[in-house]
């Protein structure tokens, strides 16, 4: 069995599927990324001329293969482009996703460089058990994509596609990505059985082929343009088949798309947020504050279990949940520090610190109802 079989086996953790506790050094130790560190972050500070987003210096955004590639040619005044995406699953996004996206916001605020967007309803559609017609996941891209919109990016810069409708572009660079590996690969690398369906074999290519400048024809005049892709961990696995073939792409063979990740929002319960949670656990972007309070102050966990307990304990910063979500969301580092003081030693309580997350959520989801494309998705 392969390192990456003896991984699946262990937890359960594909692209589709995460159970289990999310292992974040298993991507650096045995899989090859690099951690994001002190220096590289001072580096992007110094060629951006912009403070780092909190998310790097809380080690949310942690690891990342070849950012520093990035840098170099960015240095040597060589463009480069960022790649994203989404698989639409649901009629509206909720806070975990817009990570990514805010993310990818501050990088091209910070380095002004051009951004696509690949809306995957044919991943969508091919994965889902329940009964998702072809239609319907489309549909679902087109509402996701007003969501991703509010985010904010820059509107000169930003190409934004579903894969139905971008196909005739994607197809040949697929083709040749799927020439390039075989069955034994994908099965080591995503886990795919005997029972998994051919045109989740074959997609993974049509995820990898964004990575290369050559799909976008309209937007680069030159060729083999260095792309970033900003991405949760869950997503690593397209990358590294995608690097690993991009040496053998085109007539000289192509650049390896370099990639940063991020960990996952926890689940009110747990660690990883998906999709498929309880919607009362899940705090979407079009919820009301009303349902944002309710839903934090009734489900969401906190670290001990009762107030005696975390008076006496005070509060697990690592764990609890609360302060997780203040991890991501409170962006003021003055603000977050003294929580973080106040509530491990007990002085602030399980209460105070849900009405405080509670505010900050509330201000996070009003100010991304405030973007004109928002409004129009809801009328
Ligand atoms: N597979 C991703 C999902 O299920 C969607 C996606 C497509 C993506 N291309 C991407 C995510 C590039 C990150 C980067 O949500």
């Amino acid at each position: 069995m392969s390192n990456e079989q003896e991984q699946i086996v262990e937890s359960v953790q594909t692209p589709w599927e995460t159970t289990g506790t999310v292992d974040y050094d298993k991507l650096v130790d045995r899989f090859g990324a690099q951690l994001i560190d002190e220096n590289l972050i001072q580096r992007i500070e110094k060629i951006t001329g912009k403070p780092a987003h909190p998310w790097l210096k809380r080690g949310l955004f942690y690891s990342h293969r070849d950012l520093n590639r990035i840098l170099d040619a960015r240095e040597k005044g060589k463009n480069f482009y960022l790649y994203t995406g989404r698989g639409p699953s649901s009629n509206s996004l909720h806070v975990g996703h817009l990570v990514p996206f805010m993310f990818t916001k501050y990088l091209q605020d910070a380095f002004q460089v051009p951004l696509v967007i690949q809306l995957t309803e044919d991943e969508k559609y091919l994965c889902s058990k329940k009964s998702l017609t072809l239609e319907d996941a489309h549909q679902l891209a087109y509402e996701n994509a007003k969501d991703i919109i509010a985010a904010g990016f820059d509107p000169q810069r930003t190409f934004i596609f579903t894969d139905l409708d971008y196909m005739d572009k994607l197809y040949p660079m697929a083709l040749q990505i799927e020439r390039c590996v075989t069955m034994n690969q994908v099965r080591g690398i995503f886990g795919f059985t005997d029972d998994t369906n051919i045109g989740m074999v074959a997609y993974p290519s049509i995820q990898a082929a964004p990575s290369f400048s050559e799909c976008f024809p309209f937007i680069f005049q030159e060729k083999n343009v260095h792309c970033l892709v900003p991405c949760a961990i869950d997503q690593d696995p397209f990358f590294r088949m995608t690097r690993d073939v991009a040496p053998r792409l085109g007539k000289k063979g192509l650049n390896k798309p370099a990639v940063i990740h991020s960990r996952f929002l926890p689940l009110f319960t747990g660690p990883k947020m998906s999709s498929s949670g309880n919607p009362e656990e899940t705090i979407f972007v079009t919820d009301t504050p009303t349902d944002i309070e309710t839903k934090i102050k009734k489900y969401m966990l906190t670290s001990r279990n009762s107030d005696e307990e975390h008076s006496q304990s005070g509060g697990d910063c690592e764990t609890d949940v609360v302060f997780q979500y203040l991890k991501f969301f409170e962006f003021d580092e003055e603000k977050l520090e003294n929580i973080r003081v106040d509530y491990s030693s007990g002085c602030l309580s399980r209460e105070g610190i849900k009405d405080y997350l509670v505010e900050v959520i509330q201000k996070l989801v009003y100010t991304f109802l405030l973007t004109d494309s928002h409004l129009i998705s809801r009328k």
